[in-house]
């Protein structure tokens, strides 16, 4: 039987990371949904209708470069608060939950919208600050000329947005656990995350 484990959290909250790491120490598929909206802003970006964009996404669309940006980052959170970008993009990620060796999937609403009968839900959060002093670090390292103000203002101005819009808004589901990592580092997330997984796995 499949086993689905549902991610969800804001930017930069390490959901990305444990992710992975939850994926391949319990052997499962691993969909990283941002992704999706990223493609979808990369299109809209260039020029293109974002709800057609999503209708006419293929898998391919993902492996594109560039789609971590913080500007395609911003234009994702705009097209997934359109209902219809959401919609386009409901049945490939169900199919991928279902698929037969069990996945991770990870995002904004799988444990409330997308996959609400997931076996295992995990809400991965930190606060604001450390998010953006992650992030900015990131920046730095990669070179780039930035502002730690600047890159707060931005973290904080899509978590209003991720959690404001009236379609799949970010919450945590009512049965998700909650792991909140502003004082823990990578290791003690991961073995966090897949505690909790295999609790949800021995009650079923
Ligand atoms: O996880 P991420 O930073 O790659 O996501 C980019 C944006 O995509 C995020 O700010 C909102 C949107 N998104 C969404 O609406 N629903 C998801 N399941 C995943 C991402």
């Amino acid at each position: 039987m499949a086993f689905t484990v549902a991610i969800d959290g804001p930017a930069a909250s390490g959901k990305g990371t444990i992710s992975k790491r939850v994926a391949a120490h319990f052997g499962l598929g691993h969909l990283d949904t941002g992704l999706l909206y990223r493609a979808v802003g990369r299109r809209m970006l260039d020029g293109e209708e974002p709800v057609s964009a999503a209708r006419a996404l293929v898998p391919g669309d993902l492996e594109v470069e560039g789609l971590r940006t913080a500007a395609v980052g911003e234009a994702a959170s705009r097209v997934g608060a359109l209902p219809e970008v959401r919609a386009a993009l409901l049945d490939f990620q169900r199919a991928f939950a279902r698929r037969s060796g069990g996945a991770v999937l990870d995002g904004r609403d799988i444990g409330t919208v997308i996959c609400p009968e997931a076996e295992a839900k995990l809400f991965v959060t930190a606060s604001a600050e450390v998010r953006a002093e992650r992030r900015f670090r990131e920046l730095v390292a990669a070179g780039a000329d930035t502002r730690f103000e600047a890159v707060l203002e931005d973290i904080r101005a899509r978590d209003e947005r991720d959690m404001g819009r009236s379609d799949a808004p970010l919450r945590p589901a009512d049965d998700a656990v909650t792991i909140d990592t502003s004082r823990l580092d990578v290791e003690a997330a991961v073995a966090a995350a897949i505690a909790a997984v295999d609790a949800a796995r021995d009650v079923r």
